[in-house]
């Protein structure tokens, strides 16, 4: 397939344009060759392009960031993929475009199914939550593919900045009561090489399977390292609590654990769970404790 990816300076958009381009004709877009907040240049770009998919990786996607800067959210998050979606919906191309945990209001306990209510509670979900229904209104073949939690080689992510406090600091802690779902990149980009084939349109969880908080993660990955001979000032993770972080500017949903039974259902992918994706990353990436 002809396969368009953008966000490829980002975390997920560089893995998946790695490793689709093993299996398909990729065209990359980073920030610098196409800019999103401009209508013109995604004409110019894809207007003259052939090609089966998009895959829209971009966003604003700093959670503060987008309460402070509103204006860039919206356009970056709901007018660029509604433009996107226009596109792909005249050249008979599909679009998968990904979405956010973040939809969702998080108030009741569980893991989060794709027709669960959506009722953001930020910018950053409220635009994404436009930029969902925009893409899917376009042509009822397109896909929105909510993660979260996203880790992986190519940016660093929570796991990575938790690993780097402790190897510095003798007291770190980490959220214990805010409950989500991680996601390798590596993983995904795999996910969504399977979500190529599927023809039902609609909302599917990409992630890896399982509920975590930001706490039992980074223990995880703390351990992990250790193993591998990391040496730690921290090796025990204080449990903080999401109602003490004041330095939070935007709001944050407490409950928004995804369930991937649809993903399973559609493809013949059964997403690994998390902590075996999170050891597999860390033996690979940190294998050597000299970083
Ligand atoms: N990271 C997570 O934990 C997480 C959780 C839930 C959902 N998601 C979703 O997953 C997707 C991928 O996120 P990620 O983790 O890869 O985040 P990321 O590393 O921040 O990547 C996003 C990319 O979008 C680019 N971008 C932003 N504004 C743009 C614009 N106007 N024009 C062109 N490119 C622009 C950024 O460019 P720069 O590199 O120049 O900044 C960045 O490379 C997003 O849809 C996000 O909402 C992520």
């Amino acid at each position: 397939m002809k396969v368009v990816v953008t966000g490829t300076g980002g975390r997920l958009g560089a893995a998946v344009a790695r490793q689709l381009r093993e299996r398909h004709r990729v065209v990359a877009y980073d920030r610098r060759a196409m800019d999103l907040r401009c209508p013109q240049q995604m004409d110019d770009h894809l207007g003259a392009l052939e090609f089966e998919v998009l895959i829209n990786c971009a966003a604003v996607t700093q959670v503060d960031y987008a309460e402070q800067h509103p204006v860039e959210a919206h356009e970056a998050n709901a007018l660029a993929p509604a433009h996107m979606a226009a596109i792909c919906a005249r050249r008979g191309a599909r679009m998968i475009h990904v979405s956010t945990d973040y939809v969702y209001d998080g108030a009741a306990p569980g893991l989060r199914r794709e027709t669960d209510a959506v009722n953001p509670l930020s910018v950053y979900g409220r635009t994404k939550r436009e930029g969902e229904e925009r893409v899917l209104e376009a042509d009822d073949r397109f896909i929105v593919a909510r993660t979260s939690w996203v880790f992986g080689p190519d940016r660093p992510s929570f796991v990575d900045q938790i690993i780097a406090r402790a190897q510095k600091e003798a007291d770190c802690g980490a959220i214990a009561d805010k409950f989500s779902s991680a996601s390798y990149s590596l993983d995904m980009a795999e996910q969504l090489d399977f979500l190529l084939s599927v023809r039902e349109g609609g909302v599917y969880n990409l992630c890896n399977e399982g509920s975590c908080t930001w706490h039992t993660l980074g223990q995880a990955a703390l351990d992990t390292v250790a193993a591998l001979g990391w040496k730690l000032h921290t090796r025990t993770l204080a449990e903080q609590r999401l109602a003490d972080m004041t330095a939070l500017l935007a709001p944050r949903p407490v409950h928004t654990s995804l369930d991937v039974t649809r993903l399973a259902a559609a493809t013949s992918l059964r997403p690994r769970p998390w902590r075996e994706a999170l050891a597999d990353y860390l033996r690979t990436y940190y294998a050597s404790p000299v970083r």
